[in-house]
């Protein structure tokens, strides 16, 4: 793959790796400025092959990759992309990862474990990326694993703004787990709703079950809320222990990162699901469903990076 792009002379260069050039481009729209050029390919054996096609000397740097899946292809690549930005002798890369893969593989859960999340920061940081920019990171800890300053963007505000315009009455914001408390509470605070609370057991990658639904949904509309759908079976268990508990069959679902793997749909596919929103941190393949609404988060990013280039604060960034 070849993209297009031209020397540009203000002194940052922003460069997409394969994973979402959508997103990539939508950012330096927001910018007016050109993307950089590269190329991405792989050679015949899978090996990834990354060249820069223009100087990067003394230039800040900004590459835009998800890790989303392929993951640990994505992954190299903006490994790579890093590697030839610092042997080209940027001044700073800076990767903005809006999904920021095996994030949650933070902590051992069993015996002889890795914590691959904790590898993933390493290996950003050995290739001389010395700023991540992420979005609705899984757990804020992460943040801990980098000695490089972390900066962890929300959709929240971005996606209540989409949501306001059609949402039902009586509404109440759904945490599908106790890791999304803090997450529905901002949700909730910026749409003016309760919170309510699932008590989710994984049973397996793709089993979830729901055992317990704190606070009262009955006759409520409800607004499921997650960092992420990845096989759809978190939201499928919260749909129907929701209407158990005897909630209208008016739900909508909104996630910040819209993985949707395979058979996701099919899970999410269901009467009482009015709407699922994602935003476009990763490249969402289906978009043919018209029950799904993607929401650009380009404009957050590209707000925060004209705040990082002129060394202003993210304060007012919301
Ligand atoms: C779990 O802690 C996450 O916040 C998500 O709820 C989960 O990863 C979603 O995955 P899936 O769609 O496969 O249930």
């Amino acid at each position: 793959m070849r993209r297009s792009g031209r020397d540009q002379s203000n002194g940052f260069t922003i460069f997409a790796g394969s994973a979402n050039p959508d997103l990539a481009a939508a950012i330096t729209r927001e910018l007016g400025v050109p993307l950089g050029a590269c190329a991405i390919d792989r050679f015949p054996d899978g090996e990834v092959a990354v060249q820069l096609l223009e100087s990067v000397r003394r230039k800040e740097v900004f590459l835009v990759q998800p890790t989303a899946p392929p993951v640990n292809d994505h992954l190299i690549e903006l490994l790579a992309l890093a590697d030839a930005c610092r042997r080209a002798a940027a001044a700073r890369i800076t990767a903005i990862v809006p999904y920021f893969g095996y994030a949650r593989a933070d902590k051992r859960i069993g015996r002889r474990e890795p914590i691959t999340g904790r590898l993933v920061a390493d290996l950003l940081e050995a290739v001389g990326i010395a700023h991540l920019v992420t979005v609705d990171l899984h757990t804020p800890q992460i943040e801990g694993f980098f000695h490089a300053p972390v900066d962890s963007l929300t959709a929240v505000p971005t996606l209540c703004r989409a949501l306001r315009e059609r949402l039902p009455h009586d509404l109440v914001v759904v945490s599908p787990d106790a890791g999304r408390v803090r997450l529905a509470a901002h949700y909730a605070q910026c749409l003016g709703a309760p919170v309510i609370v699932l008590h989710k057991r994984r049973e397996s990658g793709t089993q979830t079950a729901v055992t317990h639904v704190v606070g009262n949904v009955a006759n409520r509309a409800c607004l499921i809320v997650d960092d992420m759908i990845s096989t759809g079976g978190t939201v499928a268990a919260s749909v129907t222990a929701l209407l158990a508990a005897g909630a209208r069959p008016e739900i909508i679902v909104a996630a910040t990162h819209g993985l949707l793997l395979p058979g996701a749909r099919d899970q999410l596919d269901h009467p009482a699901v009015r709407e699922v929103v994602v935003t476009d941190t990763v490249r969402v393949a289906e978009q043919d469903w018209p029950h799904l609404r993607v929401v650009s988060i380009a404009p957050l990013i590209a707000g925060a990076l004209e705040r990082f280039l002129a060394d202003g604060s993210l304060g007012d960034l919301y």
